[in-house]
């Protein structure tokens, strides 16, 4: 026999993004480091074996799949997702945009509570079904890693059926998933006059009963003025954490209330939104290292002026992370493609710090970091080939699917285009 490793897949004469060896979330210039080398990935029992410049002749391998010096990456990891609903809400997204505000939108029966009432209508197999499409739908356009958020049951039922369903398809593969309780989304319509009933029923039986039969790892809340507000959403992710469970938080979305600061506070991972952030935000998430999801697709898709300031949180030596926030209302891509596009020209992001933000640090808002988002030995195969031999021609394709091969535990996807 020769000396050579056995391999079940080797991904030759690639322009690797690696993103460099394990240091944590990346903050600052360090964002802009991409650990770029040309080289060659061993891959087996689904870890990546080795990653390097000209390692493949030390290798025997099932298959042998040539890049021809295009670009590979680490899978997209996309940390904020409310994925699982049961209908969409076109009709809504027409009404803005012919310029009925949300709050009146929300009057006529629509915002969230509407897909609340599609999806405690809905049953357990049709949120399955339509969730599993969009899952695809993701590793079709490179996420091989998805945060997944209840929020539309609003009852301990209904949200169990959500977590229930996410759970499954995260189970079935190839896309991973990484469940959020978010009973605290929204006051359900029979507690309007009971808000702090809802909030008793939260922390008191919904996030035990979730905690204790492992439905979730994280939980959040919307925080926000006239939603749940501070007090309330300490309460909660107390609650949370009391039970076992690791916390983020929708913080800064619309109005400044503390939000960032409540989330640094709290230990939080990560602190999301921030389109109203403010300087004691921004610095309050810097001294307790909460990594500031960012989801500009939601402003550009709910047509605002005002992008959180991305610029501002990098230069601070806040680690960014970006993600899609897909749900039926507010932001309807399950592409991180199109985020891409969107972080480059309203959020002034290089092509590095977008790339870093939706794979190592993405990972690290989830606390995956360890075996997620980065291409190096040890760390599982999720990879993603793609139809462009330089990071900056990412952002600059738009509206098209740039992804040519998704690697999924050492598992290969082509994609369709
Ligand atoms: O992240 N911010 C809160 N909620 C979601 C979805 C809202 C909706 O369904 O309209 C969001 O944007
Ligand atoms: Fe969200």
């Amino acid at each position: 026999m020769s000396g050579k490793t056995a391999a079940d897949l080797l991904i030759t004469d690639a322009m690797l993004a690696t993103m460099g060896p394990e240091s944590g979330p990346r903050r600052g210039a360090r964002m802009r480091e991409l650990g770029l080398l040309r080289g060659d990935v061993a891959i087996r029992d689904g870890v990546i074996l080795e990653a390097g410049h000209e390692i493949a002749p030390g290798y025997r391998a099932e298959l042998t799949w040539p890049a021809r010096g295009r670009l590979v990456t680490p899978g997209l990891v996309d940390p904020h997702t409310h994925a699982v609903f049961a209908g969409t809400r076109e009709d809504e997204f027409e009404m803005r945009n012919s310029g009925v505000p949300y709050a009146e939108i929300a009057n006529r029966g629509g915002g969230i509570r509407r897909s609340v009432a599609q999806v405690r209508s809905a049953a357990p197999g049709e949120i399955l079904a339509r969730t599993r499409v969009s899952l695809r739908r993701m590793l079709a356009h490179g996420t091989t890693t998805v945060e997944v958020k209840s929020g539309y049951g609003l009852s301990l039922a209904d949200e169990v059926k959500l977590l229930e369903a996410a759970r499954a398809l995260g189970d079935e593969g190839p896309v991973e998933v990484v469940t959020t309780f978010l009973g605290a989304h929204e006051v359900p319509p029979e507690y309007e006059a009971d808000r702090a009933g809802y909030v008793n029923l939260v922390c008191g039986q919904m996030i035990p009963e979730v905690a204790r039969r492992g439905l979730a790892r994280w939980c959040d809340v919307f925080c926000e003025k006239g939603v749940f507000e501070i007090d309330d959403s300490r309460r909660i992710l107390e609650a949370a954490k009391a039970a076992g469970l690791d916390v983020r938080l929708h913080a800064e979305e619309f109005a400044t209330i503390g939000g960032a600061q409540l989330a640094a506070d709290v230990g939080a991972a990560s602190a999301d939104h921030l389109m109203a952030i403010d300087d004691a935000g921004i610095e309050a998430l810097k001294r307790a290292g909460t990594v500031a999801v960012l989801l500009p697709g939601t402003t550009f898709f709910l047509g605002l002026p005002k992008y959180a300031p991305a610029r501002r949180l990098i230069e601070a030596g806040v680690p960014v992370a970006l993600a899609t926030d897909f749900n039926p209302g507010s932001c309807y891509t399950e592409s991180l493609q199109i985020i891409f596009t969107i972080a480059a020209t309203q959020l002034k992001m290089t092509a590095a710090e977008i790339l870093t933000a939706c794979t190592v640090n993405a990972a690290h808002s989830l606390r995956i970091g360890d075996r997620v988002g980065r291409i190096a030995a040890g760390m599982q195969a999720d990879l993603v080939l793609w139809d462009a031999d330089d990071p900056r021609q990412l952002p600059y394709h738009f509206g098209v699917n740039q992804a040519a091969l998704v690697i999924k535990k050492g598992e290969m996807y082509q994609s369709p285009r």
